[in-house]
C-alpha cells in the first residue's frame, strides 16, 4: 500500500512541472450546456456489512426469533433442568415464523433458567437511554416472571425491569416494558431471568434503544439515517447489489416478503453470510424488519426519490447463475407490477391497501425502478425485455434502470451497452470497482458518450486502494481525491450522466465483509470517510445548470492535475466551481467569467484536503479529513482561487 501510494505521488507530481504560474481557467456562465437533474448524487444501500441487520435497522437482539439455522445461535441458555428450554417448530402451521422457544418454571428461583443475548458484535448501551424490550409470549396460566438485565461487558447489571406476563389462553400476546441503562457499553449483552412457576412459550424477543430516528418504535439507528439526510441524496437505491440476486434463486430478494407485521417477515440467509471465505459472517440473516414500507419511508423522510431494485429471474452469476425459465418469468413480472401498485396504488388497489394499511395512505411516488441488479449476457437481455414491456404497457412514463454488468469495459460491457441502446434503454446502470488511477484517468469518460438515448447512472462506485474485495482496502484521502476527480466529469455530463452514487454505503467495524465503505459504524458511533465528504460537497453544491469551465480552451480533467466542473443555482443565482488539485504542490489558479456583470463582494469556500494521501477518519478522529469552511473576498469580476495540494474545493458566490 505504502509503495503504491508513493507511485501515485510521483505520477501526479510529474504532471506539474511549473505548479506555482497561475492558471487561467474561463468560465462561461452565460452558456449553460446541460440540467443537472435533482436526482444526481444519491445514495446505494445494502444489507452488507451488517447494513441493515445490525446495522440501520436498531433491533438489538440478534436471532430474535429463532429463526438462523442454528436457532439458538446468538443466545446463551442456563438450563435447571434437561428440556426446560426446547426450541419448538410449528412449520406446518406457521411457514413464515415456525420457531419459538418453550421454558418450563419448576419452582425456578432467580439463576436457575437464563437466556443471555449476544447481540449483533456486542450491544451498544448509552447510560440514561431508554431502551424498550418486548416479546411474544403464550402461555396457559400466569405463573413466571421474567427479568430482564443489561449487562456490561464484565457481565454487570446496568439497567433492568421485570415483568410478569398476565395474558392467558390460546392466542400470542406481546408484552413490553422501557427502563434506562445506568452505563454506557459497547459491548453490552441482555438477560432474561425467568422465575416461578408455569410454562411460557417466548418469540420476537427484541429490544430497541429510545433514540431511533423520527423515535419510530421498532425503527432505525437515528445516527446513521442522519449521516444520509445529511447528504440530501437525491435518491436511494435498495435493496442492493448482490442481495437482490442471491446466491440461487431461492435466496433472492422478494419485496412481498419483507412487508407487514414483522413476525410475519420471513428470514432468510444473507448472501453475504458466505460469500467470502476470508470474511465468513456465519450470523448474518435477513430479518426484514427493515423491508420494502420502510426503504419507502426513509426515502420520503430524507427527500430521496426512492429506486428499488428487482430481481430479473437471474441468480448471482458468479454463484450459481440459476435462471428462472421464460415461461415461469410471470411471477417475477408481477412483483415488478404489483411493487409500482404498493407504491402509488390508491388505497381501492390491493396493494394500495397493503401501504394504507401498514400507516402510509398517500402514495410514496416511485418513478423509476431497476430490473436486475448486476446481470449480463444474453440471458440478461430476453428478460429484460419481457419485463421492460409488460411495465411500460402498463405505465409508460416509468422509467427502468438496466444493468451494463460488473464493469464498466469488456466484452460483457460492450454487449450490454450495445443491446441496451438499442432497446433504447431509459437509464444505463454502470459500475467502477478501480484503482485511483483509473478514476483520475476516467474524469473524461462520458465527454465522448452519445449525447441523445439512454442516460447514464454510475449506480456502483469506489477506488480501491488496494484491489477489489481485498481486505487491504482503505478509505483514505487518494480514493477519495481521485472521486472528486472523476466525479467532476460525471457533473460536467450531466445531460447523460443523471444519477450516481457510491458504494456500499455502511459497514460495521467489527462485522464487515467487503471494504472501502461510505459510512463506518460500531455498535455506539458512526463517521463518514473522506469519500464520504466527497459525496457530500457535490451533493449539497449540485446547482441545476452544468456551465463551461476551461483551460487553454479544454476541459479540466487532468491538465496540471486539475479537475474542474462548474454548475450554477438559478434559484440562488449562485456559481459553484468544484476544483480538485491532485498534484503534491499548492496551484494558483484564476477564474474569468464570461457573462456576469457583477460579482458579489465575497464568496464561501469549502475545502477538504490533507497532504497525506493515506490519510483516514476513524472513530477516535473522525473529523480528520473533513471540510473546512471560509469566506473569501472578491472585487471585479475576476476570481483568485489558491488550490492547495491535494485538495478538493467548493467555491460558491452569488452573481
Ligand atoms: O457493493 C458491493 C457489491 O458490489 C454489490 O453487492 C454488487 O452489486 C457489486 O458487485
Amino acid at each position: 500500500m505504502r509503495k503504491f501510494s508513493f507511485l501515485i505521488i510521483a505520477s501526479l507530481a510529474l504532471g506539474v512541472p511549473n505548479a506555482r504560474s497561475q492558471k487561467q481557467l474561463m468560465v462561461k456562465v452565460n452558456q449553460p450546456k446541460a440540467d443537472i437533474q435533482p436526482t444526481m448524487w444519491g445514495v446505494f444501500f445494502e444489507d452488507i456489512n451488517l447494513g441493515a441487520d445490525g446495522g440501520i435497522y436498531a433491533e438489538m437482539v440478534k436471532n430474535r426469533s429463532f429463526e438462523f439455522f442454528r436457532p439458538l445461535m446468538g443466545w446463551a441458555v442456563k438450563r435447571k433442568a434437561e428440556g426446560d428450554v426446547l426450541v419448538v417448530n410449528r412449520k406446518d402451521v406457521n411457514t413464515a415464523n415456525p420457531r419459538y422457544l418453550r421454558v418450563t418454571a419448576n419452582n425456578a428461583s432467580k439463576g436457575d433458567i437464563e437466556l443471555v443475548n449476544e447481540g449483533f458484535r456486542g450491544m451498544g448501551i448509552k447510560k440514561d437511554l431508554r431502551y424498550d424490550f418486548s416479546f411474544m409470549y403464550h402461555q396457559q396460566q400466569p405463573g413466571v416472571k421474567l427479568t430482564v438485565e443489561l449487562l456490561d461487558a464484565n457481565g454487570k447489571s446496568i439497567g433492568g425491569t421485570t415483568i410478569t406476563p398476565q395474558e392467558s389462553g390460546d392466542a400470542w400476546h406481546k408484552a413490553t416494558a422501557s427502563f434506562n441503562a445506568t452505563a454506557t457499553e459497547l459491548k453490552g449483552k441482555l438477560k432474561i431471568t425467568i422465575e416461578g412457576n408455569g410454562i411460557i412459550d417466548l418469540d420476537m424477543i427484541s429490544m430497541f434503544p429510545g433514540d431511533t430516528w423520527k423515535n419510530r418504535p421498532g425503527g432505525m439507528r437515528a445516527d446513521m439515517v442522519q449521516l444520509l439526510a445529511d447528504m440530501k441524496p437525491g435518491f436511494i437505491r435498495f435493496p442492493g447489489g448482490c442481495i437482490v440476486e442471491g446466491f440461487d434463486l431461492s435466496q433472492r430478494y422478494q419485496w412481498k416478503k419483507t412487508i407487514g407485521p414483522v413476525e410475519e417477515r420471513q428470514l432468510l440467509i444473507n448472501r453475504w453470510n458466505f460469500e467470502f471465505a476470508h470474511r465468513p459472517t456465519p450470523d448474518y440473516f435477513q430479518t426484514f424488519g427493515l423491508g420494502f414500507f420502510e426503504y419507502f419511508q426513509l426515502a420520503e423522510d430524507i427527500g430521496a426519490e426512492p429506486l428499488p431494485i428487482l430481481n430479473c429471474g437471474m441468480a448471482c452469476q458468479f454463484n450459481s447463475a440459476e435462471v428462472a425459465t421464460l415461461d415461469e418469468l410471470d411471477p417475477y413480472v408481477q412483483d415488478a407490477l404489483d411493487l409500482i401498485e404498493f407504491a402509488n396504488g390508491d388505497v381501492s388497489t390491493k396493494w394500495g391497501k397493503v401501504r394504507s394499511d401498514m400507516g402510509h395512505p398517500t402514495p410514496f411516488n416511485l418513478k423509476m425502478m431497476g430490473v436486475g441488479n448486476e446481470n449480463w449476457g444474453p440471458q440478461y437481455v430476453e428478460r429484460l425485455k419481457i419485463f421492460t414491456k409488460a411495465i411500460k404497457s402498463k405505465y409508460p412514463d416509468f422509467k427502468l434502470v438496466n444493468s451494463s454488468g460488473t464493469d464498466p469495459n469488456g466484452e460483457r460491457f460492450d454487449y450490454l451497452n450495445n443491446e441496451l441502446r438499442k432497446m433504447n434503454a431509459d437509464i444505463i446502470d454502470e459500475h467502477y470497482y478501480r484503482k485511483p488511477e483509473w478514476f483520475f484517468e476516467n474524469a473524461k469518460r462520458y465527454d465522448s458518450y452519445p449525447r441523445n438515448g439512454s442516460k447514464i447512472f454510475g449506480g456502483e462506485y469506489a477506488a480501491q486502494s488496494d484491489k477489489t474485495v481485498s481486505v487491504d482496502n482503505r478509505n483514505c484521502w487518494l480514493t477519495a481525491l481521485s472521486e472528486a476527480a472523476f466525479m467532476t466529469g460525471l457533473e460536467r455530463n450531466a445531460d447523460v450522466v443523471n444519477m450516481a452514487s457510491y458504494a456500499p454505503l455502511f459497514a460495521h467495524a467489527d462485522g464487515w465483509q467487503w471494504t472501502p465503505d461510505l459510512i463506518w459504524v460500531n455498535n455506539l458511533k458512526s463517521y463518514g470517510t473522506p469519500d464520504y465528504y466527497v459525496q457530500q460537497l457535490f451533493s449539497l453544491n449540485k446547482g441545476n445548470k452544468v456551465v463551461p469551465i476551461t483551460l487553454n480552451n479544454d476541459v479540466v480533467a487532468g491538465q496540471d492535475s486539475l479537475y474542474a466542473a462548474a454548475a450554477i443555482d438559478t434559484k440562488t443565482s449562485e456559481l459553484i466551481i468544484k476544483l480538485v488539485n491532485a498534484s503534491n504542490k499548492a496551484q494558483e489558479t484564476s477564474l474569468s467569467l464570461d457573462g456576469v456583470k457583477k460579482l458579489a463582494s465575497q464568496g464561501s469556500l469549502t475545502v477538504l484536503q490533507s497532504d497525506d494521501l493515506m490519510a483516514v477518519n476513524s472513530f477516535n478522529d473522525p473529523a480528520k479529513v473533513s471540510p473546512k469552511q471560509s469566506t473569501i473576498k472578491l472585487s471585479g469580476k475576476k476570481i483568485n482561487l489558491s488550490a492547495a495540494p491535494y485538495s478538493f474545493s467548493v467555491l460558491r458566490v452569488k452573481i
